[in-house]
């Protein structure tokens, strides 16, 4: 039985700002499913500890960077799953958010919280109570651990993914001179980024294995377009990074069980999306009109998401019988150009700020389409969520999107290609004609509905990138546990 310490700073219920959260705790359920024995790790984040009353103290915890009364917590979730907490009160409880105060200010000490975190990763993986076989990270958070792990002999194997690298976690050299590591790390063959340190390159530099969670975002973290600075580091280890395409929980995205749905509703009778999509009409403020379309987002508000095209598209008199529900939170900036929208057409455009998970359900199960205009997309897991509810998806042709969505006779939505204003436009226009022959419309939905996004075929691809660091003819645990 393959042992697996994954390690991230987020995953869906426990703590969440995303699609990390959201990948990192569906994945190790899939793993534990195909046999492997997981154990989840991650900061015992004050909310965590308060929802989770049952949670034990395992034993003290010591490693560079964590405070004195630093402890392991544990928590187990199903069979060969088990959530592990990095207790250190002063690093993780405290009120705001996973990385930020209430006011959205980045906590200061981000690179030492996370530096500690890594740091008590690297000593669990070679503590002798649970050897792991792999150690898989997740983005600049747990960066540093395949680089501390790198040196030590027998060690696992370290499986570094890569959810977004436009998130490198840099600090200064004075901060990183309070790092406690290595001193020749500041090289840039190893962290040093253009006169700082970039966690993530922990991961990109040591780990033994990289994967990216999509194949398109495989092939284009390799150029300078999208690389952020690290494509030439990328195309060096193109050998051993792979794209793996997320998947999605299909238990808990499921719109003939879904709570948070007005009507639950499935493929075979879809009378529900009516009530649902009245619903969505009411809260977002929106005229009760059923034969309108109603396109929605729910996205976080930033430049890579592409909104300000939507919202300038949605402004040009050819989308003008278009409703369009918006859910978000993110950059000031993206906030005020969605109010001024929203101003500008009162029952036409709709929007809801803020993290909403229950109402994001409703969306998803509400609106007739889905926009996601982004400017580069790792992998995106709102088009899923969109395919499974059937809201047709209306998406750039980038990363991940352009992995699950396709335009044509037996496609599933809507792609446009160069991020530009006009090109979104006239995929809008190309949606509206469908619309107005429902019976394509049905079809298209259909497609959609049907396809399967769980994570069985991508879990196992994982397990083979874990086997694929392992010497074949030894069986797994004879490598650590001998
Ligand atoms: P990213 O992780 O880059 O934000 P993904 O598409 O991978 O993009 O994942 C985003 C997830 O976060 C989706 O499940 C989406 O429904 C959810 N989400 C984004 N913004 C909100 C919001 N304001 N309220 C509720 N859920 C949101
Ligand atoms: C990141 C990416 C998103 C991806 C998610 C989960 O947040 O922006 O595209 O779906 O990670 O892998």
């Amino acid at each position: 039985m393959m042992r697996v310490l994954f390690v991230t700073a987020e995953a869906t219920p426990f703590a969440q700002t995303g699609g990390l959260g959201e990948v990192c705790g569906s994945l190790p359920k899939a793993l534990a499913q195909l046999g492997c024995e997981v154990r989840l790790l991650l900061p015992a984040y004050g909310s965590i500890k308060a929802r989770y009353p049952a949670l034990r103290r395992v034993r003290p915890l010591t490693a560079p960077g964590l405070p004195p009364d630093s402890a392991l917590l544990a928590l187990p979730l199903a069979p060969g799953l088990e959530l592990w907490l990095v207790d250190a009160p002063a690093l993780f409880d405290r009120p705001g958010g996973l990385y930020s105060d209430d006011a959205g200010r980045e906590w200061h000490d981000n690179p030492l919280r996370f530096a500690a975190f890594a740091q008590a990763a690297a000593a669990l993986a070679q503590a002798a109570d649970w050897r792991p076989d792999v150690v898989h990270c997740h983005d600049w958070q747990t960066g540093l651990t395949p680089a501390l792990l790198a040196g030590q002999s027998p060690r696992p194997a370290t499986v570094f993914t890569i959810h977004n690298l436009a998130f490198r976690g840099l600090c200064d050299r004075a901060t990183f001179e309070q790092l406690q590591l290595p001193r020749d790390w500041w090289d840039w063959q190893k962290l040093e980024f253009h006169g700082q340190c970039a966690f993530i390159k922990g991961g990109l530099v040591f780990a033994d294995r990289l994967s990216t969670v999509s194949p398109g975002y495989a092939e284009e973290i390799k150029t300078a377009d999208f690389g952020y600075g690290l494509d030439g580091l990328l195309r060096q280890r193109a050998g051993e990074l792979q794209g793996i395409l997320n998947g999605i929980d299909q238990t808990v995205w499921d719109p003939a069980t879904d709570p948070h749905l007005r009507a639950p509703y499935h493929a075979g009778d879809l009378a529900g999306r009516a009530i649902n999509k009245a619903a969505v009409q009411e809260s977002f403020g929106l005229a009760l009109r059923p034969e309108a379309c109603l396109l929605g987002v729910v996205s976080r508000l930033t430049d890579q998401k592409g909104i300000d095209l939507l919202l300038a598209a949605l402004r040009d008199p050819a989308t003008a019988d278009l409703q369009c529900a918006i859910l978000g939170s993110g950059e000031p900036w993206l906030e005020d150009a969605v109010r001024a929208l929203v101003a500008d057409f009162p029952g036409r455009i709709g929007a809801r700020f803020g993290y909403d998970t229950a109402l994001s359900h409703l969306v998803y199960g509400g609106i007739d389409a889905f926009a996601m205009p982004s400017r580069f997309e790792p992998c995106g897991l709102s088009q899923f969520y969109s395919l499974r509810y059937g809201a047709v998806p209306v998406v750039r042709h980038t990363g991940g999107l352009a992995d699950s969505v396709h335009e044509g006779p037996t496609g599933n939505g809507l792609v446009f290609h160069p991020p530009f204003v006009g090109d979104l436009l006239a995929a809008l226009v190309r949606l509206k004609a469908c619309w107005q022959d429902q019976t394509a419309w049905r079809a298209l939905q259909a497609r959609g509905m049907a396809q399967d996004f769980s994570w069985a075929r991508s879990a196992e691809a994982y397990l083979a990138l874990y086997r694929s660091r392992l010497p074949p003819e030894v069986p797994s645990h004879a490598l650590t546990h001998a």
